[in-house]
């Protein structure tokens, strides 16, 4: 090998160092890894305990290279690269090092594989191919250990399949940051249980199934269900938030099986997953989807066919712009529709002057607010202030790189207003503009501030602080949808403007009689409008209500018509993400016989009313170029989210989060219900002594509306303000919005009976 000459890469600016690899240079930023360096000349060495988003651990030894002038064998995962190195990756003394390195992992391993869920895409299997001598020297019978221990909701644990690499307990150290895994016990003995002996909850539980290397924990919904080798995998993104996660989704048989991360993804996930993208695959085969369009007539449904179901939503919009005009038409949706389909929305009826449109059915204000600020700049700010719900609930993997901002590159977390962050990293919660002030201080960097985008009273005094900032500080803004696609169907049309009424307006204008059709595509908002009394009246008043939904939902039941459609698995479009990225989503599965996806039905739908729509090569074009434009001036409705105080002795509510929550695909998917959000009344100590309740307690919660909400638990937290109670949103069984617009309540101790 020719002398190294330091350069520098042009990318990084690292200085490049040149070594070789079984006699191929290489040349590679100094302070690489070797096996990171070996990757560059696709020579993969072998790793258990080593992955490149945990860093190395040294505790596997099967990474095992030679390097001159180094008397023993070297871990190549913790050894960095030197200029002039000579490093052979397989040579007989490597393999016969890995070959005794395997000969004690197998020592106490069972002889599981053809029952193992991991079978075929199992390193241990792989590696023992590879370097394994084929018989066992053992004469002593092997240790045994527990197995299918079930470790939380979600992962099952055979501790005899165990190699104590480390990475499950390593993730949740290093990239959660809530450390509820820990190995116990020693040597032979040692196995991997939970820190506190309860149950392994988290949001991010199924990222340890594909990081365990060995089939020693796997996930409930996935076992004993597939072989990967008859699996069929696609790629698409994750369509149950505004992140937008790369995912492979693996189907066979026509059934949704599992979605896995794309581990090249660092843009978006960073090569995780949450649990709801992960699990929340059951409700695409689920008994309880709609085949058919419903009419409902006497108060029954009753099926008819496509063409009827069709011609007869035309003909009622051709009657109401005939009768009325397009004011008293209406439609509700789009955040959780393809951004085509969102387009299409808002193009037919604009077509037809129809400007009451709206994709908001919660307490949302505008999506865009003229950022276009991604994932990896949040990872690298250096204040992040969070403004409303926490992202942790709203955004689940975006809450990672807020994690890994504090925890790696230290960054500061701010909360300020009624919510923490509940990121799992030190954080500042902040509660007046004096204390913001304070939590910014002069230097604060560049900064990033993550709002839920919704109003709320002294809002604007609170985050004051932020026009003091120094004139050159780079401020980017990311706001939550409260859809998926909130964004998306913003910028493509589904918003009032100039006239419009937006969803609360609607409802209004239809409780009055001032509507003859309202449209739902895709929505829920009788669970989620924040005044669900105002939407039953609407929805009851307006003569002819359409809902397009998988399931029957709460919406659907106050409909004339509902239509059945596609997941997001059984379509192909494109989803907008909270960052204002167009992100692709592939269909994995073929649609249930009788089901239409959105798109597909507007299209038939705009044929029968004389529209014509863009066509499919100009619907790309078309979305990219208005999602990428600065937003128009939207009605912004005057949502204000109420923090007076409630009178005598009653409480004032907050809306609490969760991602488990919602009454479409998570209710109507039985197999992960034991991640449905159980709801609570999280309130400060004070408040809960003064109530002389505890902890635990089971309480009902009555609204000044007379509304109560039956069973709900206590949970003592001093994050809570006195005198106010958190409440979970989205909940079917308790549903907040039942209780009104802004209400106070009173909590109301449940007797436990013998
Ligand atoms: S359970 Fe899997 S990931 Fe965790 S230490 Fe054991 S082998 Fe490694
Ligand atoms: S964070 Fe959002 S987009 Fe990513 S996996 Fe979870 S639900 Fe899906
Ligand atoms: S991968 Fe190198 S020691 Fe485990």
């Amino acid at each position: 090998m020719s002398a190294a000459v330091p350069q520098t890469d042009p990318a990084s600016h690292a200085e490049l160092v040149t070594l070789s690899i079984d006699g191929v240079e290489v040349r590679v930023p100094k302070g690489t890894l070797l096996v990171e360096a070996a990757k560059t000349i696709h020579t993969d060495i072998p790793v258990y305990c080593y992955h490149e988003k945990l860093g190395p651990a040294g505790l596997c030894r099967i990474c095992l290279v030679e390097i001159d002038g180094m008397p023993k064998l070297q871990i190549a995962c913790n050894t960095v690269v030197a200029d002039g190195m000579k490093v052979h990756t397989r040579n007989p003394r490597v393999d016969d090092g890995r070959r005794a390195i395997l000969e004690f992992f197998l020592l106490n391993h069972p002889l599981d594989c053809p029952i193992c869920d991991k079978g075929g895409e199992c390193d241990l299997q792989d590696y023992a191919m590879a370097w394994g001598s084929g018989s066992s020297r053992m004469i002593d019978p092997k240790t045994s250990k527990p197995k299918a221990v079930d470790l939380g909701p979600t992962i099952v644990l055979d501790e005899e399949r165990c190699i104590v690499c480390q990475r499950c307990v390593r993730f949740d150290q290093i990239i959660t940051r809530e450390e509820s895994l820990r190995t116990e016990d020693r040597a032979v003995q040692t196995i991997i249980a939970t820190a506190t002996g309860k149950p392994y909850v988290s949001d991010f539980t199924g990222n340890v199934t594909e990081l365990c290397p060995v089939g020693a924990l796997t996930s409930k919904t996935y076992r004993f269900r597939s072989r990967p080798w008859d699996n069929h995998r696609t790629t698409t993104s994750c369509t149950q938030c505004s992140v937008g996660c790369r995912m492979h989704v693996d189907e066979r048989g026509n059934t949704v099986l599992r979605t896995m991360s794309v581990p090249e993804d660092d843009a978006l996930s960073d090569s995780w997953l949450c649990d709801r993208g992960r699990y929340n695959v059951g409700f695409v085969n689920d008994e309880r989807r709609l085949t058919m369009p419903l009419l409902k007539q006497d108060g029954a449904w009753v099926q008819i066919d496509w063409a009827d179901a069709l011609d007869l939503w035309a003909e009622k919009i051709k009657a109401a712009l005939a009768a009325g005009g397009p004011e008293r038409i209406g439609a509700i949706g789009g955040g959780r529709l393809l951004n085509e389909e969102a387009l299409l929305a808002a193009h037919l009826h604009r077509a037809l002057g129809v400007e009451n449109l709206d994709h908001r059915i919660g307490t949302q204000t505008l999506v865009h607010h003229g950022s276009f600020a991604n994932h990896v700049d949040l990872e690298n700010a250096n204040t992040i202030i969070t403004l409303g719900r926490p992202p942790s609930q709203l955004a689940p993997v975006l809450d990672l790189r807020i994690r890994k901002a504090v925890s790696r590159n230290g960054a500061r977390l701010i909360s300020a207003g009624d919510y923490a962050a509940d990121s799992f990293v030190p954080e500042t919660h902040v509660t007046t503009p004096a204390g913001l002030k304070d939590a910014i201080g002069a230097n604060p960097g560049r900064v990033a501030m993550i709002w839920d985008g919704v109003f709320f009273e002294g809002g604007p005094e609170l985050t004051a602080a932020m026009h003091d900032l120094p004139a050159a500080t780079r401020v980017d803004r990311y706001v939550l949808p409260e859809t998926p696609n909130g964004r998306g169907a913003e910028a493509l049309g589904m918003i009032p403007r100039g006239a419009g009424l937006g969803t609360g307006a609607m409802f209004a204008a239809a409780r009055d009689g001032k509507l003859d059709v309202l449209s739902i595509l895709g929505a829920n908002p009788v669970l989620r409008y924040p005044d669900r009394a105002l939407a039953e009246d609407g929805l009851r008043a307006t003569p002819f209500v359409v809902v397009t939904d998988l399931f029957l939902t709460e919406t659907a039941e106050f409909a004339n018509l509902v239509l059945p459609v596609c997941s997001a698995f059984e379509k192909s479009g494109t989803t907008t993400d909270l960052a204002g990225d167009v992100l692709p989503v592939v269909g994995s599965v073929r649609p249930p016989d009788g089901v239409l996806a959105d798109g597909d039905l507007l299209v038939e739908l705009a044929e029968r009313l004389g529209v014509t729509l863009p066509m499919p090569d100009e619907l790309e074009a078309k979305v990219r170029e208005l999602v990428k434009t600065p937003p128009a001036d939207g009605a912004v409705p005057a949502y204000v989210r109420a923090t007076a105080a409630a009178p005598g002795g009653a409480l004032r509510v907050i809306a609490d989060a969760a991602i488990f929550t919602g009454g479409g695909t998570l209710a109507f998917d039985t197999a992960i219900r034991e991640l449905h959000a159980r709801p609570h009344a999280r309130i400060n100590p004070a408040t809960a002594r003064a109530l002389a309740l505890a902890d635990g307690d089971p309480v009902n919660v009555a609204g000044d509306n007379g509304t109560t909400l039956y069973d709900l638990v206590v949970r003592v937290d001093e994050r809570v303000a006195e005198g106010a109670v958190a409440l979970l949103d989205g909940v079917v069984r308790a549903p907040l919005n039942a209780l009104g617009r802004a209400p106070a309540v009173r909590l109301e101790k449940v007797p436990v009976t013998a």
